[in-house]
């Protein structure tokens, strides 16, 4: 039996992803129908039940953050679709924006209508251009066919917006995206008071991943319960998991959560198949360049948010990033380090700072005998540092990735340490 499912990239690739009346013949607007004679708090409900942990990253529960959002009476609110998609090795929001548009539109429709917010942004990554185009192009073919716009259903009024990012990681930070939105600098907002307090335009917002908000349609229209049976109580519904590196078969799969091991992930004919030419596996990212690398002997933990995180391991965005044998840790590490000393807004020092450091250090690590256990020692705390006292999420967790290959690769790390030479630090 395939360990695949189509739930939420149900249609993709069979329909014109613009054409509404292809969008309705596969159940599409089905969600839309069933949430305006619903009341706000029943979707709610829906959404709890669903037990669908935001797909964005940081897997926090959509209803609870869908009813922190509802009981705030300020108005108006609004509703923020986090497309900006910049996590290394992930690109499953960009097939769903491409392929099912309509979807998204669908789900940030009946958020609108749940909050009774009157306009939703999508800020689309800035090198998504093409997507931006399809998505413009569905927005108005949903318009036209009274499923956006005035009047919809003939009960509510709800428009979007496409806003495009600029090429900065930091900008899928939740609150730095919302300042990039309102066209301030891309810069974190400090936290509390949280978004749905206190979100665009200072007002109550809601913001959730493309995934996340494509979860939606279906958890309306077959019901929340129904959604999480196709994963775990904890974990509820499907992911899409994005395969990349040395793997035979990358691409997007949709798999039921906790329903495969990360062996099944990469060794299954049908999903990853295996690394090529008899390579062997050395490692694997998982979540993108922000989340922890894991060994071979993880290989049989259950792909699940709770399994993975007993293991140490996190789903993220859905990113998993294999590497052969020939791969050299420390230069993978140096590669990891270098795009968030890129990436790093300068805001706050651990994050600044802490990032030049650790490259200085695993730039020195790959010569021989150039680093000393001092060197190491730094490394150890500035790592420790990072994760605890940086500002945002970008600067907590760039070290996640050096942090997890120490538990597993330490041998590595030690390789060129010139255990002679004087402590002297980096
Ligand atoms: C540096 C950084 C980059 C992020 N990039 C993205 C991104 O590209 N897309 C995304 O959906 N969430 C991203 N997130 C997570 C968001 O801050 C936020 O948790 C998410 O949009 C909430 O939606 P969800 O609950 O549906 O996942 C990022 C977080 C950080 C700290
Ligand atoms: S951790 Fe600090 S420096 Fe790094 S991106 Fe966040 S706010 Fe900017």
């Amino acid at each position: 039996m395939s360990k695949l499912k189509s739930i939420v990239s149900e249609g993709a690739g069979h329909i014109n992803p613009v054409d509404v009346a292809d969008y309705l013949r596969i159940g599409g607007y089905d969600g839309l129908k069933k949430a305006v004679a619903m009341k706000p708090l029943e979707v709610i409900e829906e959404v709890k039940k669903a037990t669908l942990l935001g797909r964005g990253g940081a897997a926090y529960p959509s209803g609870r953050k869908w009813e922190h959002l509802f009981h705030i009476p300020e108005t108006p609110k609004y509703i923020v679709c986090n497309a900006d998609e910049g996590e290394p090795g992930t690109f499953k929001d960009r097939l769903l924006m491409s392929k099912l548009p309509l979807r998204l539109i669908e789900g940030i429709t009946i958020a609108g209508c749940v909050f009774g917010a009157k306009a939703g942004y999508i800020y689309v990554r800035g090198e998504y251009r093409k997507i931006q185009r399809r998505l413009l192009e569905a927005i108005s073919r949903a318009k036209d066919a009274g499923f956006l716009g005035k009047n919809i259903l003939g009960k509510f009024d709800f428009d979007i917006h496409i806003i495009s990012g600029a090429g900065a990681y930091v900008c899928g930070e939740n609150s730095a995206l919302l300042n990039s939105t309102e066209g301030r600098v891309g810069r974190p907002r400090i936290k509390p008071p949280h978004l749905a307090e206190v979100g665009l335009f200072l007002q109550p917002t809601l913001v959730n991943n493309v995934e996340s908000l494509c979860s939606i349609p279906y958890i309306v229209t077959a019901g929340g319960e129904a959604f999480c049976k196709l994963g775990r109580p904890d974990s509820g519904g499907t992911k899409l998991v994005c395969l990349s590196g040395h793997v035979r078969r990358r691409q997007v799969y949709e798999v039921p959560l906790g329903g495969v091991t990360l062996r099944e992930l990469i060794y299954d004919p049908e999903i990853g198949g295996g690394l090529p030419d008899g390579q062997r596996l050395k490692f694997f990212h998982l979540g993108g360049q922000s989340g922890p690398i894991g060994s071979p002997e993880q290989l049989d933990t259950v792909y699940s948010h709770r399994e993975l995180g007993k293991a140490g391991l996190s789903v993220g965005s859905g990113a998993v990033v294999v590497m052969n044998e020939d791969v050299g840790l420390i230069d993978y590490l140096t590669g990891v380090t270098e795009f968030f000393l890129h990436e790093s807004c300068g805001k706050c020092v651990p994050c600044r700072e802490g990032n030049k450091q650790i490259y200085k250090i695993l730039k020195k690590l790959a010569k021989p005998g150039e680093a000393t256990a001092a060197d190491l020692a730094l490394l150890r705390r500035l790592v420790t540092t990072m994760i605890s006292a940086s500002f945002c999420g970008l600067g907590q967790t760039a070290a996640v990735a050096l942090n997890t290959a120490w538990k597993h690769f330490k041998g590595e790390f030690e390789a060129n340490v010139d255990q002679s030479k004087p402590a002297a630090a980096a």
